[in-house]
């Protein structure tokens, strides 16, 4: 892929990942509220879906994942993405 990855999220931001060293950093940067907890990859807190494009994981997830989840502390964007945080 060539550019900047894009990083779309529940339909209502975009932005442009800045190289940030994880997917929740990014999100974090752009004042997304992301849950976390451990930023470890074993708690499961940041777990998103991912709609559209590819990640590239940055440590081990230790945590069972559906084929459409992702752990935001563990990835970054490989490719345009679209993801959904859930929101309560
Ligand atoms: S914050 Fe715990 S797995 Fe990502």
């Amino acid at each position: 892929m060539s550019g900047i990855p894009r990083v779309k999220v529940n339909l209502h931001h975009t932005f442009y990942y800045q190289y940030e060293p994880t997917l929740l950093d990014a999100l974090e940067s752009q004042q997304i509220p992301a849950p976390y907890n451990c930023r470890g990859g074993y708690c499961g807190c940041c777990k998103v879906r991912l709609l559209e494009g590819e990640v590239k994981y940055v440590q081990d997830s230790l945590v069972d994942l559906a084929d459409d989840e992702i752990l935001t502390c563990c990835c970054i964007p490989q490719s345009h993405i679209e993801i959904e945080i859930p929101e309560d």
